[in-house]
């Protein structure tokens, strides 16, 4: 069987203005993509599923966003339950015949939780959450520290790295960090601006370096690495200040939810596709202080009440 992709016959939106979205989750991702940088086209290509015998198409598949920079096709699945499975078959179909195209399915729940993370959640502002389960422990956390900083010693040997501490998630970490580091290390910090629902930014820095990083062994430190994105925005930023190296050393990574992959030189945990809170991490600034890592779930009713 011989089934091409079909090529659009006009070139695919990539703007909010042009694009004419089915469903206004499509719009709000279309946003969050914009935000970061990474174009994406809506819907650009109708990829042929299955042929009747006289060669008409009898089904196609047409995923929502394609990713140019990231060779990535997403599709979003905040539909009917029962659709999914539909999709899920079509996305299997589409593997096979198409093997070296990457696809990646963002169910109703990633979606929320992108949401989520951003603060504009669409879960009710009253429901109350509380840590949960502890998933990484306050004596987990200093072994680790302990390797990590060895590590960053061995590699640093006889030189004067400067870590750069994303803020405001980073505090516990940077913290102990440098203090498991047996080189003589700098630090800074800087805040960047995330995702808050206006379509008209873009990642900014809100407050700068007080170092000049030029010449520089930086290694940036952050709390956790989600889909990739906020990194990504921060990798090109600093590159283009001419450092003499630049590496990643995170806390925690979220593989499961990638989607611009950048590499990370040391890590902490890799943890579960589940929020987190604790150890500088948030859940609408509560919960920073936590000395471990816990997951939320929803507050126990008081006994009070
Ligand atoms: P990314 O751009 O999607 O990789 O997002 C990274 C940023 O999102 C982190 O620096 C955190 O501030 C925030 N974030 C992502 N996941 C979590 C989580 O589970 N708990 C708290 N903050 C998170
Ligand atoms: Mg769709």
């Amino acid at each position: 069987m011989n089934i091409r992709h079909l090529e659009a016959k006009t070139p695919p939106p990539t703007t909010i203005e042009d694009a004419r979205f089915a469903h206004e989750s499509e719009e709000e991702f279309a946003g969050i993509l914009d935000f970061y940088r990474v174009r994406w086209e809506y819907e650009p290509r109708t990829f042929p599923l299955k042929q009747s015998d006289d060669g008409r198409v009898v089904e196609a598949f047409s995923p929502d966003f394609y990713l140019p920079d990231l060779d990535l096709y997403i599709e979003l699945t905040t539909l009917k339950q029962g659709l999914v499975t539909d999709k899920h078959r079509k996305i299997r179909t589409l593997r096979e015949l198409h093997p070296e195209i990457n696809i990646k399915l963002l169910y109703k729940r990633d979606y929320l939780s992108l949401l989520a993370k951003y603060g504009i959640s669409m879960v009710d502002e009253q429901e109350r959450l509380a840590p949960g389960e502890v998933l990484i422990s306050a004596s987990q956390i200093e072994r680790r520290l302990n390797e990590l900083g060895a590590e960053i010693s061995r590699d640093y040997a006889g030189k004067e790295p400067l870590l750069v501490g994303v803020l405001k998630g980073v505090t516990c970490f940077m913290a102990d960090l440098m203090r498991h580091t047996a080189l003589p290390v700098s630090i800074d910090f800087m805040t960047i601006s995330s995702y808050d629902g206006d379509r008209s930014g873009a990642v900014r820095i809100v407050q700068d370096l007080t170092e000049n990083i030029a010449g520089r062994d930086v290694i940036i430190v952050e709390d956790i690495i989600d889909t990739g994105m906020t990194l990504q925005a921060l990798v090109t930023q600093l590159q283009a200040r001419f450092p003499a190296s630049l590496r990643v050393c995170a806390l925690l990574d979220k593989r499961a939810r990638r989607l611009v992959d950048t590499r990370i030189d040391y890590l902490g945990f890799e943890i579960p596709d589940e929020f987190v809170v604790g150890y500088g991490l948030d859940y609408r600034q509560r919960f920073r202080n936590l000395p471990f890592i816990a997951t939320l779930r929803p507050e126990a009713p008081s006994a009070s009440s």
